[in-house]
């Protein structure tokens, strides 16, 4: 008979306690339904459909061949690439850093998670806007810390506003995770928004970790800064976070920063010694590469989200039910779903954002994530991250199944 799990053979709480990754789990699931011959339109995935640029993947096959590259680089990364992300960051995010302020990770959520692990200790608990990106609250949790969501909704844009931080901190916080562009909602903030929050977390001596991944996706006049730039005062005790996943289409070759203090660089180093060594040697090249080569490719796909987006919200807001504030940033549209709920589709009574989502998976064959996953029920996230046949596929589809 079998024994019940003891402490002995069962696995850690702390990691028995994650979920999947709700956007990985419905792109696992549209890509099976792919597999099994259904056709599929996922706006699930937040990648850039773009393949990566081609002096890229040359100069990573350059690496390849060449012996140097195959071998273990420092824990930091390759200096040449830390260097070369210094400068992007004081081009960007107009920070006065230099190279020893860097650290090269495995994909900027490398970089989330070693930010919480440096920071928190069992209890610390740490402000996180929502609706938020899944891997947030996770990642702090695993840090031995406590996420605590600051909820927004459309009616700010979902923005946060001092007040809002006022109600949800406590003697036990530690820190603030900012992100703007935000993903799942496409937020962006203004500059004087971010001043009092900036201003807000400083009074209070609150560490700030800032993911910046979205930096290069705003429209309509949006402009992205970097927290720690607005207020100053805040740089000894921020850490930003960024990669060239998204704006230089290579998702898949995890290369990401953290970008911090020296003496948060040198503890995540340690860190990073015995976690995983170095990032892959020849990826870190391709990044450098990237970095290099200069703003184009990152401004021609910009230049083609920037009309998908506007394509995307007009078909989406005039779908019965659906209802969206146009994103400033980023590559995902936020609509609120809640004028479904209670309708019947096709036989069925639609009883949230979640069974909305499975509905629309298995009737129109296209895959959307719920709201439920970033800590706002009641919305679908679409990515226009995908081929615009493939968008105006989906798109005439749900017409077709809402209409
Ligand atoms: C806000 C945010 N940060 C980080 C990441 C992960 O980036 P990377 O692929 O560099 O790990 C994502 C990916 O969706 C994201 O949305």
């Amino acid at each position: 008979m079998p024994s019940a799990p003891s402490r002995v053979t069962s696995l850690s709480r702390r990691v028995s306690a994650i979920s999947e990754s709700a956007t990985l789990a419905m792109d696992r699931r549209a890509k099976e339904l792919v597999a099994a011959g259904q056709k599929v339109i996922s706006f699930a995935a937040g990648e850039p459909d773009f393949p990566t640029p081609q002096m890229v993947v040359e100069a990573a096959a350059r690496a390849c061949h060449d012996p140097r590259a195959h071998h273990y680089t420092p824990a930091a990364g390759l200096p040449d690439l830390r260097e070369a992300v210094a400068l992007k960051t004081r081009r960007d995010s107009r920070l006065p850093v230099d190279a020893s302020q860097v650290m090269i990770t495995s994909g900027t959520k490398q970089a989330v998670s070693h930010a919480f692990t440096v920071l928190l200790d069992p209890g610390d608990e740490v402000l996180i806007p929502a609706p938020y990106w899944v891997t947030f609250p996770e990642a702090v949790a695993l840090a031995g810390g406590v996420p605590v969501p600051v909820a927004t909704d459309e009616t700010t844009n979902f923005k946060l506003s001092v007040d809002d931080l006022e109600r949800c901190v406590t003697d036990r916080t530690k820190a603030l995770l900012f992100v703007s562009p935000s993903n799942p909602t496409g937020a962006v903030y203004r500059l004087e928004q971010m001043r009092a929050i900036g201003e807000w977390a400083a009074a209070r001596g609150l560490w700030v970790v800032c993911d910046e991944i979205y930096d290069a996706f705003t429209y309509d006049g949006a402009e992205f800064n970097s927290l720690p730039a607005v207020v100053p005062e805040l740089q000894p005790r921020a850490i930003c976070l960024n990669g060239v996943a998204k704006a230089y289409a290579m998702t898949g070759w995890r290369v990401g920063w953290m970008v911090a203090a020296p003496t948060v660089i040198s503890a995540a180093i340690n860190l990073q010694s015995h976690v995983c060594g170095n990032i892959s040697n020849v990826s870190q090249l391709a990044a450098l590469a990237a970095l290099q080569g200069g703003l184009e490719p990152v401004r021609e796909m910009r230049a083609v989200f920037a009309q998908r987006r506007q394509r995307i919200a007009a078909r989406l807001n005039a779908l019965p039910g659906f209802e969206c504030v146009p994103p400033e940033g980023a590559f995902y549209v936020f609509p609120s779903v809640q004028g479904l709920v209670g309708r019947s589709l096709e036989g069925h009574v639609v009883q949230g954002s979640a069974d909305l989502a499975d509905l629309l998976l298995d009737k129109a064959k296209v895959a959307v994530v719920p709201g439920d996953a970033f800590g706002a029920p009641g919305f679908l996230r679409f990515s226009y991250a995908l081929s615009e046949e493939d968008m105006g596929v989906g798109l005439a589809r749900l017409e077709a199944l809402l209409s």
